[in-house]
């Protein structure tokens, strides 16, 4: 009954239907200037060019020790960038590429990044490797889709990117596995418009800085914003596609973004819908072990505590903790929610006959309880929960139709799941079920209606809805 949720990782590239609207926006900018001034493009920034003492050959992978620690640190901050996501194919072998993302225009294919000097990246100087890393530029020249995260990694220091290419030439397996093009038909797949969109949207990657990472705040801003590139899902985007924020200079960073079909949702420290009455702790063990007093993992963010930040260390989630607290909310005057037992009082009573609370009764009551409080660190909490009380209820709506698996980390071994819906309720219920547990236990979001429901479970392909 319970079906896992494959989820192809579109992350940031939808970014790419940007591409024909990157072009197209040049164009509308040039039309409504004023005749004769002439748009000029944002200049490419001057490439710091990150330099390898002794040349770029790659050293052997020596005992001696400095050697031995830039690789280990080279696979940590892999992992803290995770690289895997998207360059391991399911069942694939590590970092050979070959992952389909979609896009608005056709499937995109991630590429081989072992150390291959065939069909990898084995004849890549360290400058080849940082100009495709932060500055989204191939070792042809051309420019890479945005599904690539380079606006975020711009923001890696150079000696961080020195320590992957060590990790990357000399501690990853080459493996011989050609590269896939792309299924995006002539003329979208024309990449000149993406360096347009490259040139309006990168920012300037950064030089390398005296490390400020003894200060928990700047140490998390550095990791959120750069190489765990959280804004990639979690800031919605703009007009082209873009980014509407790349740093805190705007609340719209890290407010909120639909990826995949699911909502990833408001960081910031909105205390309806945000984390606003999360503690840091609270934050660190939901980043560690997918699970809290809060919430428990689902959707893309599964994979990020799976394959990410679960293996971070404890002070690097501290820091990321510590810095996502200091995110001013976007709503500063909403008030926070306080419990209210009616809803519960009704329920046991059954004098609530309401389509909402009868579906609800039968079909989740038994995990989530009439309380609306769930088991703690098993069934998550739906009372006062950020999730549910989110205005965009597209995860809501997804998990209910498709289920969900807690992942098994480290620290949290045990996986509980909830079962997909979609074959036994009608989009009516679940929109009825959404919409009570929105308005119960003090929880205050707007109604779901049925046309929201037909069309998530559209876009998630679930089982057409029951004939009663
Ligand atoms: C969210 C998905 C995603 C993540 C995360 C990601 N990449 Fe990529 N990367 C891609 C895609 C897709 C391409 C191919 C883009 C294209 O064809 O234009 C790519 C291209 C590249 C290239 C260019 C390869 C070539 O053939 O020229 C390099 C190098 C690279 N990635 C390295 C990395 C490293 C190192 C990391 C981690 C620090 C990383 N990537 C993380 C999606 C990702
Ligand atoms: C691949 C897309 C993706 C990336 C990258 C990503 N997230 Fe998420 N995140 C999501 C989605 C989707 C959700 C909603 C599901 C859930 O709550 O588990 C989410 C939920 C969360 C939550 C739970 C919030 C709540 O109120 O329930 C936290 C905390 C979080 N993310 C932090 C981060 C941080 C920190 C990073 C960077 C290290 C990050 N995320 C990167 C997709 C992503
Ligand atoms: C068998 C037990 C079970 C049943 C029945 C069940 N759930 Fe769940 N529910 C879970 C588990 C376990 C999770 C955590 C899944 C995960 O994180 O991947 C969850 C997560 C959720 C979440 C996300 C909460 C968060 O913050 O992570 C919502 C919303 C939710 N359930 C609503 C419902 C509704 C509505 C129903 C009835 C239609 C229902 N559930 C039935 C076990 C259940």
């Amino acid at each position: 009954m319970i079906r896992k949720t494959m989820m192809k990782r579109s992350v940031g590239v939808i970014a790419v239907g940007a591409l024909a609207l990157a072009a197209v926006a040049v164009w509308a900018q040039n039309a409504a200037a004023p005749s004769g001034a002439a748009v000029s493009p944002v200049p490419t920034p001057a490439v710091p060019a990150v330099t390898v003492e002794g040349g770029s050959a790659p050293q052997t992978p020596a005992a001696n020790d400095p050697q031995a620690q830039l690789l280990k640190q080279g696979e940590y901050l892999a992992r803290a960038a995770d690289c895997a996501a998207c360059h391991t194919a399911p069942k694939g072998k590590p970092f050979a590429g070959g992952l389909p993302i979609a896009s608005p225009i056709g499937t995109i294919y991630s590429t081989n990044i072992t150390p291959d000097k065939d069909t990898g990246i084995g004849n890549y100087s360290l400058e080849d490797f940082d100009k495709a890393v932060r500055h989204g530029i191939a070792k042809n020249g051309s420019t890479l889709y945005p599904a690539m995260p380079y606006t975020s990694y711009a923001k890696v220091r150079p000696a961080d990117v020195k320590a992957l290419y060590a990790y990357f030439m000399n501690g990853v397996q080459p493996v011989a596995q050609a590269n896939k093009a792309t299924d995006i038909p002539w003329p979208m797949s024309m990449r000149w418009p993406l360096s347009i969109w490259r040139k309006m949207f990168a920012p300037a990657v950064v030089a390398d800085a005296a490390s400020t990472d003894n200060d928990p705040i700047s140490r998390g801003r550095y990791l959120v914003e750069g190489l765990a590139h959280c804004s990639a899902c979690h800031t919605p985007r703009g007009f082209a596609l873009q980014e509407k924020a790349l740093t805190d200079d705007s609340t719209a960073f890290l407010s909120g973004g639909v990826v995949d079909n699911f909502l990833a949702k408001n960081l910031r420290g909105d205390v309806t819908d945000g984390l606003g009455n999360w503690s840091e702790g609270d934050i660190a063990a939901f980043l560690k072990s997918g699970r809290n007093d809060h919430s428990a993992v689902f959707g893309g963010m599964t994979d990020v505590v799976q394959h990410s930040t679960q293996h971070m260390s404890d002070d690097d989630l501290a820091a990321i903790a510590k810095y996502l607290k200091t995110l001013k909310p976007v709503d500063p005057n909403a008030k926070a929610l306080a419990y209210d037992d009616t809803a519960a009082k009704a329920l046991r009573v059954g004098s609530d006959k309401s389509n909402g609370a009868l579906t609800f009764l039968d079909n989740c009551a038994a995990c989530h309880r009439s309380t609306g409080k769930g088991y703690t660190q098993t069934f998550p909490t739906l009372a006062l929960s950020s999730t549910v009380n989110s205005v965009d209820p597209t995860s809501l709506i997804h998990i209910v139709l498709r289920g969900a698996e807690m992942p098994s980390t480290k620290s949290a071994p045990t996986h509980y799941a909830m079962p997909g819906f979609d074959d036994r309720l009608t989009d009516q219920d679940v929109a009825d079920v959404l919409t009570f547990v929105r308005s119960s236990w003090g929880n205050k979001a707007p109604a779901v209606t049925a046309a929201q429901v037909a069309k998530v479970r559209k876009d998630v392909a679930a089982a057409p809805q029951p004939q009663r």
